[in-house]
């Protein structure tokens, strides 16, 4: 068998010699392979010299047989594998296949390099992005942190798929705030994407931060990245326009009747001494 792949080999090597000559060893091996992948999109990066040789890229699972993917023949130098790959908890390798310029060459010696990636788990390993969430007072020491749960590149039907349908009770988020112009942060773990902090001081201005959070996953991949942070007044500055103008309606009466109170007394007794006054000089000596 070896004899006659042999014999076809160097019946190729002869009818297209330049190639043989080049060499199989100068076939460019793809190098730096990383893995990347944001809220379950998953892509194979690696980088190759330039040439015309293309890449081939398989996976196996958990160890298993290899399995062709939709990257057959790349002259690019990534492989989306979202779709292969979902977002199952197993571990993944790739393999990348330098593969001739043209197919006419393309001999199944195993004589163009393979370069395999490290393992991936998808589960496990894929970061999560930064979130948005509004922040809404409900009394003097408590608010209520409302979540948008980001959107994975997993699509199942019409719907994309959002990191609570894919990580269940395995998301939580962590909430961290501070009162405007302290240093201490607090941190709290909610496993629902709607939670209440409470027991904040009233009349402060506090601010909130928010991070997925996922215990199970090892330490290096727990949280996602944190969002941006969000400050609130507090709820006994929250009042509206009406309420200003009914205490500023209040404050000015009262001032308008200590007034007008002070100038009437004032007028009052100066009538009073006046009165004296002339009833003094006039009496008979
Ligand atoms: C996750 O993010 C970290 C930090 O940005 C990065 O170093 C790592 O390669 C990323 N992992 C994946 C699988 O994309
Ligand atoms: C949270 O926000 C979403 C969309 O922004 C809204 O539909 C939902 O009613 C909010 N939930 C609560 C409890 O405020």
């Amino acid at each position: 068998m070896a004899s006659l792949k042999t014999v076809i080999y160097l019946e190729v090597c002869l009818s297209a010699w330049i190639l043989c000559t080049v060499g199989d060893s100068f076939a460019p091996k793809a190098e730096n392979v990383h893995w990347v992948s944001l809220d379950f999109k998953t892509i194979l990066t690696w980088t190759n010299k330039a040439s015309d040789y293309k890449y081939t890229v398989q996976y196996s699972r958990d160890g298993n047989d290899w399995t062709d993917t939709e990257c057959i023949r790349l002259s690019e130098s990534e492989c989306d594998l979202t779709e292969d790959l979902m977002f199952s908890d197993r571990s993944y390798s790739a393999d990348i296949q330098t593969k001739p310029p043209t197919l006419d060459f393309d001999y199944d010696f195993d004589e163009f390099p393979h370069t395999y990636s490290t393992h991936f788990n998808p589960y496990k390993e894929s970061n999560i992005s930064a979130v948005t969430f509004s922040v809404k007072a409900v009394d003097e020491h408590t608010v209520i942190i409302n979540i948008t749960d980001p959107l994975t590149g997993i699509h199942q039907g019409d719907k994309q798929l959002t990191i609570r349908d894919v990580l269940k009770k395995d998301l939580k988020y962590k909430i961290s705030y501070y009162k405007s112009g302290r240093t201490g942060k607090r941190d709290n773990i909610s496993d629902t994407s709607v939670a209440e902090v409470s027991g904040l001081d009233a009349g402060e201005q506090y601010c909130f931060m928010v991070a997925a959070f996922i215990p199970s996953r090892p330490k290096a991949t727990q949280q996602g990245a944190w969002s941006m942070q969000s400050c609130i007044e507090g709820y006994v500055e929250e009042w509206s326009l009406g309420a200003w103008v009914g205490v500023a309606i209040i404050v000015l009466t009262i001032l308008i009747t200590i007034i007008t109170v002070t100038i009437l007394c004032y007028r009052c007794c100066r009538q009073r001494n006046r009165t004296l006054h002339t009833s003094q000089s006039s009496a008979p000596v």
